[in-house]
């Protein structure tokens, strides 16, 4: 549909680059424009609008996911300049801010990935959990407690908005500050799943995530990776989180979630680790 609509603009080629850099978060579009088509910006953003009869509004995101809350840059092309809507996946309703938030519409089977492995009765810290994404899709689930900690307010505020309108209040605990030092005040040993989605940052934060773990916890560790060949991405990160860890660590499994670059993927692997 979308290469029909742009196909009065531009080539088959460019119509193809763009629409593999097209995202839809409720009604807002965000699209990433390579540099030759720069010119064609307002052009392909007033098409958009007028033709995906669900957008009110469609930016242009003139930077990478960025800064310690990873956020992006957002241009308004056309539409309104707002930048809040309402997202659905798996039952669950999230509002989120794709200026102010971290949100990624291509994580979704990895957070039902996740959710299917959860347990009832479980404690989860999710370290870097953002507005939530994945806290709630697991706790609309199962029956489980699960502390959602971000650094960044406006992701906390959000997520605490998410869990009351999911009606998840008391199952889900949204926590703003630091991991690490709210792991280190409340939540040491307690964890039977932790998270960790900042995938640049893993190795970092990984003396965290096993402090929060519980004896035989589970922690999914994200991380990125350069490979040549795409079979061997997830073996490789196996083998760096071997080295680094600390602990005795049991691989239950690894993939890749998705590439990020040429040659380059992020990779989670689940671990069961002894304390
Ligand atoms: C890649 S995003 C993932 C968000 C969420 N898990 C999701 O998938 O939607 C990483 C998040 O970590 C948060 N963050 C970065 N450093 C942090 C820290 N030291 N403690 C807690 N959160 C942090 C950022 O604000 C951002 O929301």
């Amino acid at each position: 549909m979308l290469k029909k609509t742009l196909g009065s603009l531009l080539t088959a080629k460019e119509s193809d680059e763009l629409i593999s850099a097209f995202d839809q978060v409720g009604n807002i579009i965000i699209v990433r424009i390579p540099d030759l088509l720069l010119p064609k910006k307002k052009l392909i953003g007033e098409t958009l609008l007028e033709q995906v009869k669900s957008a009110k509004s469609v930016f242009y995101q003139s930077s990478s996911v960025e800064g310690e809350f990873r956020t992006r840059n957002l241009e308004v092309l056309a539409g309104d300049d707002k930048t809040e809507t309402e997202y659905k996946e798996f039952g669950c309703r999230f509002i989120v801010d794709v200026r102010k938030t971290f949100f990624s519409p291509r994580l979704s089977s990895e957070r039902i990935r996740i959710a299917e492995l959860v347990k009832d009765g479980e404690v989860i810290v999710n370290m870097f959990g953002g507005i939530g994404m994945f806290s709630i899709i697991a706790a609309k689930k199962k029956k489980c407690t699960i502390y959602n900690i971000d650094i960044n307010p406006d992701a906390a505020k959000f997520c605490q908005k998410n869990i009351a309108i999911n009606k998840l209040a008391g199952n889900i605990i949204s926590i703003h500050g630091d991991a690490v030092d709210v792991i280190r005040n409340q939540l040491e040993n307690k964890s039977d799943r932790t998270l960790m989605l900042l995938p640049e940052k893993s190795d970092e934060f990984l003396n965290s995530a096993i402090l929060a773990a519980k004896n035989n916890g589970v922690i999914h560790y994200y991380s990125h990776i350069h490979a040549d060949k795409k079979s061997d991405a997830a073996k490789l990160s196996e083998q760096h989180y071997l080295e680094v860890t600390p602990v005795k660590s049991t691989i239950l499994g690894s993939k890749i979630v998705r590439p990020v670059g040429p040659r380059f993927y992020q990779t989670v692997i689940d671990i069961k680790i002894e304390k």
